[in-house]
């Protein structure tokens, strides 16, 4: 690889008494390059996804953050260096307002520790309204926004607490073709400032559409990895399942 990548995952290994979950992943993820997990259930990608995100330590291997050895004490400590993780939905709590939701994590104290509700709330209008002028009555509970809204938010938070890379687990798992739709555009956009995305995914049409490179995971080993371009749904479903491509001239 040319310039040193963004986060890089170097002989991962992770074991739970007797689980061997991760048996030495090697993985990197460059600036603006959206890369997809796959693998079937049990295969470690979640397990893969918390150590990045500093939830627990590897047994064995590096982390590097451009280039360097980094470790994770805590998820805090990765957000430091610039991982962050979105779950479901687009992880953003319902019952709170934008400014809450954009500091979830992050939250801004005044003396004896309370909350500063006026600076999370003028930062973070402003925030989404560089993106997105036409964002308006921030202080609604953000279950009452649009989806395009709840988009907005996501996004500036990667942007303005400037996000290196931005780690997705089964961030359309739950959702309609809609929503899952504006997925697809938040990446798109993410990519476009140079954030690196790591996409866990069970959906191999979702992966191949969004992504540049499709890594494969099978019993905690990278079994093989593909370029959308160059691949197809059934060669990506045979890794999945076989852990090995079609012998090329077979019939699928
Ligand atoms: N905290 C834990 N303690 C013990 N074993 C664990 C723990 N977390 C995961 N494992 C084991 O590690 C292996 C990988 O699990 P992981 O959750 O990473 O799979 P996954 O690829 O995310 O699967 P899915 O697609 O179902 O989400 C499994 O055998 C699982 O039982
Ligand atoms: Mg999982």
């Amino acid at each position: 690889m040319a310039a040193a990548a963004l986060v890089e995952l170097v002989g991962i290994t992770r074991h739970f008494a007797g689980v061997h979950a991760l048996k030495g992943v090697d993985l990197a993820v460059g600036a603006g390059e959206v890369v997809a997990l796959v693998g079937h259930n049990g295969a470690g990608k979640s397990v893969l996804v918390q150590i990045l995100s500093g939830v627990f330590a590897p047994t064995g291997g590096e982390i590097r953050v451009a280039g360097r050895p980094v470790t994770f004490a805590s998820p805090a400590d990765a957000r430091r260096y610039g991982i962050e993780t979105i779950y479901q939905t687009l992880a953003l709590a319902d019952n709170l307002d934008a400014p809450a939701n954009f500091f979830l994590g992050r939250e801004l104290r005044r003396a004896f520790g309370f909350l500063d509700k006026k600076r999370m709330s003028s930062e973070a209008a402003r925030a989404l309204s560089d993106l997105n002028p036409n964002f308006i009555d921030i202080e609604r509970p953000v279950r009452q926004m649009s989806g395009g809204q709840r988009q907005a938010i996501a996004i500036a938070r990667a942007i303005h607490f400037d996000v290196k890379l931005l780690v997705m687990d089964e961030p359309t798992a739950a959702l309609g073709p809609h929503e899952t739709a504006q997925v697809g555009e938040l990446i798109a956009r993410l990519r476009s400032q140079g954030i690196g995305i790591l996409l866990i995914s069970h959906d191999v049409r979702d992966v191949m559409r969004l992504a540049d490179r499709i890594v494969v995971l099978k019993n905690g080993e990278v079994v093989g990895e593909v370029r959308p371009a160059d691949s197809s749904e059934d060669e990506v479903v045979d890794l999945i399942i076989r852990g090995r491509r079609l012998p090329s001239g077979s019939a699928a």
